[in-house]
């Protein structure tokens, strides 16, 4: 049977873990919890206990809800770190994240272990504080291909995000994206586009976007921008992958401290991420389209508040479950 790994984190984590959970049991999918996050800073000094990491490592994929909680803002041990740790633990160098909603279909593939959130940082003597931004070839050539590979059995249209007029790792990123298009790639059409710019495409003309590659903290910034456009981050999916491995499968969204508690946290982004899950961590691809059909249709007759309706989180989950159970492939 296979394992997945569930890290429910903080604030709305585990309340919309509590739906995952429902979900994976109702595929006989077999799970086990850990602490991460800043729960796990409180009860035990780090956001990542080395028990979780060692679990994450042998499951067969991940399932993580959200991190962060207020009061460790700026301390020297924050959750994030515990993130970001399990991200280059794992070497889930890919971060898949669709944004669908009617007449729009985008997938944006953001590098997610390098770039400004891994480079060197720290305070210089004089009091300067400083973030380095770096990239490799290899780094680039990996997130590149996926991209390429990605584009090509959806629509056939890659767009390559920098700021190539600015930042210096942008001109090895146009560089190298533009080589393996022409002698890898020839089939997919790649076109290039400046973050700025095209942040505001995404808002403009976000029909006319297929498949995005792009760096660490532009796709972090720009996949915000896609979930606003397409019903908010109570939607947004995500997939972290390596080459191999366990994959990581998480909401875009936080730990939302300010609607924490209250019971309507909107699930959809979850259980988005378990069809994710079932589609690239465990190989079910009939099982994923069935959720992500059920999770459609839920949010039809379960609204939650960030939708304009007055639905719980475990309404949306009870909606689910009534969805699949009336499919006809459970
Ligand atoms: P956030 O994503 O937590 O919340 C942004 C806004 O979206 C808020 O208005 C929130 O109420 C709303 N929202 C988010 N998820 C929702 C859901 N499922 N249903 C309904 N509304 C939802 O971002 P933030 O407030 O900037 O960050 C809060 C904390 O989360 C910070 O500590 C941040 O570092 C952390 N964070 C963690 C992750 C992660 O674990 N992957 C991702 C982003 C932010
Ligand atoms: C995300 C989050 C994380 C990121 C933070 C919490 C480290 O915003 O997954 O989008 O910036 O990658
Ligand atoms: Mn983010």
């Amino acid at each position: 049977m296979s394992d997945v790994a569930v890290l429910p984190g903080d604030g709305i984590g585990p309340e919309v873990t509590a739906e995952a959970v429902r979900v994976l049991d109702a595929f006989g999918v077999g799970h086990t919890e850990h602490p991460f996050g800043g729960n796990a800073i409180l009860a035990q000094g780090t956001p990542l206990p080395s028990e979780t990491l060692a679990a994450c490592r042998e499951a067969d994929a991940v399932l993580l809800a959200a991190i962060g909680l207020p009061e460790l803002e700026g301390k020297p041990v924050r959750p994030e770190q515990g993130l970001l740790a399990l991200r280059k633990e794992l070497g889930v160098y890919a971060n898949l994240r669709p944004a669908r909603a009617d007449g729009i279909d985008i997938m944006i593939v953001r590098e997610l272990v390098g770039g400004l959130y891994f480079g060197e940082k720290g305070i210089r003597e004089d009091g300067t504080w400083f973030d380095t931004c770096e990239y490799s070839r290899p780094e680039v050539e990996r997130i590149a291909r996926r991209g390429f590979e990605i584009a090509g059995v959806r629509g056939g249209r890659l767009t390559s995000v920098d700021k190539v007029n600015v930042m210096h790792t942008s001109r090895l990123w146009r560089d190298v994206l533009t080589e393996m298009g022409t002698s890898l790639y020839p089939g997919v059409a790649l076109d290039h586009a400046l973050v700025d710019s095209f942040a505001m495409t995404i808002v403009q003309a976000p029909e006319t976007i297929d498949t995005v590659v792009t760096e660490n903290m532009f796709g972090d910034i720009l996949s915000d921008i896609a979930a606003a456009v397409t019903g908010g981050l109570g939607l947004a999916a995500s997939a972290s992958l390596g080459d191999d491995g366990p994959g990581v499968f998480e909401p875009v969204h936080g730990s939302a401290p300010l609607i924490a508690g209250r019971g309507i946290a909107n699930p959809a982004a979850m259980l988005r991420s378990v069809a994710l899950l079932l589609l690239h961590g465990l190989g079910r691809a009939d099982d994923a389209a069935a959720l992500e059909r059920a999770v459609d249709e839920a949010l039809v007759h379960a609204p939650t508040p960030d939708l304009g309706g007055t639905s719980t989180t475990s309404d949306v989950g009870d909606a689910v479950l009534r969805a699949l159970e009336s499919a006809p492939t459970l």
